[in-house]
């Protein structure tokens, strides 16, 4: 789009091509009209609604209730509202992992709201992989940008206790592991997990995205943790778009929102509230559209000075409805105002001060702790570094258990998803709770693309004798709903020849949660002799997009995105 088409407006902005701009408009208003639109409303401002539902996507099924309520919004303040598909990305249902296709998402929507016709856009996602690539591609566009959360599921009544995916699915395919649960009681559980439409009800990744969106400013205040099934979902959606309507008239850019200081204030609340450490890797790449550096070592000085607060599964007891009911995020950013930038602007067109100083102060304290009586002093993640991981590592200490923080182990080592599920459960291999267990090659350029595998289940044998908790080290992530001592996004990864490649069995490892490091303890001379017999674990894709992501993706440390994607 030159600059000049960027300064028209509606259906006049980056015209097709015929090299007769007149005709150009006359023909689009003219096929505009086989759509049944008046003259009037082909005239006015254009609000794209960036759809992500999919047959594939169970956390979206609303999505079409939801978007009637974004257009009459944007009606009712006088603009066109017109949606638009984009890729889905349904956690659950995509191989290898929904992380390969995270950018390629990004670039859809990027490309979808640059080559149409639009002033402002409303971006409806929810599902963990889909605020981050759509925020990623609406930075990158930067036009006028709401983001509007799906909202969480509801917990379900079942047999005297409360279940929600998926901090409770992980809880009992434990249990049936280690024989507490047997197939029929399984069965059961599965069909009662996740009941209603919306994302997963802990502080999972898309709960805590949907956190971080609101506390950047690019979620309408209020609205992150309001239910899928609640009515205020969809007011919250018929706000979005009159909101974007009339950033349609009065632009405020995505550029003007995402900032070093937002960055930061959203780094805080997801210390807050003990969020996924997905979150990391997404808000970096979400930084890095818009020229924002996001520095674990920063990210451990705010983690030091940010208690946790807020009490949701899996590091705590509540569901995030509880957390809306409890004054939702608007609650944690009252008690976090000491330590946030509050002259960052909101895609609500106030400040952050101002968003706070409106927020009904009413707060349920048993959700939402207070700054001075946290459940944690400091805040849930912490990056590591040592000879193991020398450009960073993630531990989510606050699902951690705290005995195992100061602590020398002996390796094993699993050399791929393939082979920990080969030998993880063999009754004759040689483990006890005191090793460190160890997978390699699960990271960005692995050929797995990053899975959520870094939740290494426990030895069943162990299991079975009451293990609940072992140090386990991978190159790749963990689910925001998973717990335990648990160190993720090595880097540099297996794949590439990092540390985590020449780790052997029986190697000891060290980890101090306490000095922030993790270290291989293996002389530098042994060290040298591995690596020069070391091989990449597989052979580069040659066409279509699994080449382009192998030949671009960055290590965890630059939120995984391609090289070409982030602003220089
Ligand atoms: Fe969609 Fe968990 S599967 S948010």
């Amino acid at each position: 789009m030159t600059s000049g088409d960027r300064k028209k407006t509606g259906l006049a902005r980056g015209l097709t091509n015929y090299g007769d701009p007149a005709f150009s408009l006359y023909l689009r208003r003219s096929f505009a009209k086989s759509m049944g639109y008046s003259s009037d409303l082909l005239g006015r401002p254009v609000v794209g609604i960036a759809d992500s539902r999919s047959g594939f996507n169970n956390c979206h099924r609303h999505f079409p209730e939801l978007i009637e309520a974004v257009k009459r919004g944007v009606l009712a303040a006088g603009a066109l509202p017109v949606e638009f598909p984009t890729t889905s990305l349904g956690e659950v249902f995509l191989y290898p992992t929904s992380m390969m296709f995270r950018n390629l998402m990004s670039i859809d929507v990027e490309e979808m709201i640059r080559a149409q016709p639009m002033d402002a856009v409303v971006l409806v996602g929810g599902c963990d992989k889909t605020v981050p690539a759509q925020l990623m591609g609406a930075a990158s566009a930067d036009i006028p940008a709401v983001q509007l959360l799906a909202g969480p599921m509801m917990p379900t009544s079942f047999q005297g206790e409360r279940l929600g995916a998926c901090t409770d699915c992980r809880r009992f395919w434990a249990m049936h592991r280690a024989g507490k649960v047997d197939e029929k009681g399984i069965d059961e559980i599965e069909g009662n997990l996740a009941t209603t439409a919306g994302t997963c009800a802990v502080m999972g990744t898309a709960s805590t995205m949907a956190s971080i969106a609101e506390a950047l400013g690019m979620a309408l205040p209020g609205t992150a943790a309001i239910p899928a099934v609640h009515a205020d979902r969809l007011r919250a959606a018929e706000a979005s778009g009159k909101r974007a309507a009339e950033l349609a008239k009065s632009p405020l850019r995505p550029s003007q929102v995402i900032t070093e200081k937002s960055v930061q204030n959203a780094l805080r609340v997801l210390l807050a509230i003990g969020g996924s450490t997905n979150a990391i890797v997404h808000l970096t790449a979400i930084a890095g559209r818009a020229g924002v550096d996001v520095s674990l070592q920063r990210l451990n000085e705010l983690s030091d000075s940010t208690p946790v607060l807020v009490d949701l599964k899996p590091t705590g007891q509540y569901y995030m409805s509880d957390l809306y009911a409890a004054g939702g995020v608007g609650a944690v950013l009252r008690e976090l105002k000491p330590l946030l930038h509050l002259d960052c602007m909101t895609v609500a067109g106030i400040t952050l001060g101002e968003v706070i100083e409106r927020h009904t102060p009413w707060v349920d304290r048993s959700v939402v702790r207070e700054l001075k009586n946290p459940l944690a002093a400091q805040g849930g993640l912490v990056a590591l570094f040592g000879s193991l991981a020398p450009n960073g590592a993630i531990l989510k200490r606050s699902a951690a258990d705290a005995k195992l923080f100061e602590k020398e182990g002996r390796a094993i080592v699993f050399s791929s998803l393939d082979d920990l599920s080969a030998r993880i459960d063999d009754p004759t291999l040689e483990v006890t709770a005191d090793d460190f267990l160890v997978l390699q090659n699960a990271g960005p350029k692995s050929g797995y693309a990053m899975p959520e595998a870094g939740y290494l289940p426990i030895p069943a044998k162990l299991a079975r004798a009451g293990v609940k908790d072992m140090v386990r080290i991978s190159d790749a992530r963990m689910s925001g709903t998973a717990y335990g001592t648990i160190v993720l996004h090595v880097s540099p990864e297996a794949a590439v020849g990092g540390a985590l490649a020449l780790a052997r069995n029986g190697d000891r490892i060290r980890l101090s949660v306490k000095e922030r490091r993790i270290d291989l303890a293996v002389p530098e001379g042994e060290l040298q002799r591995r690596k020069a017999a070391w091989k990449p674990p597989v052979a580069p894709p040659t066409r279509g997009y699994a080449k382009l992501y192998m030949d671009h993706v960055l290590q965890a440390e630059h939120g995984c995105d391609f090289d070409f994607l982030r602003k220089a």
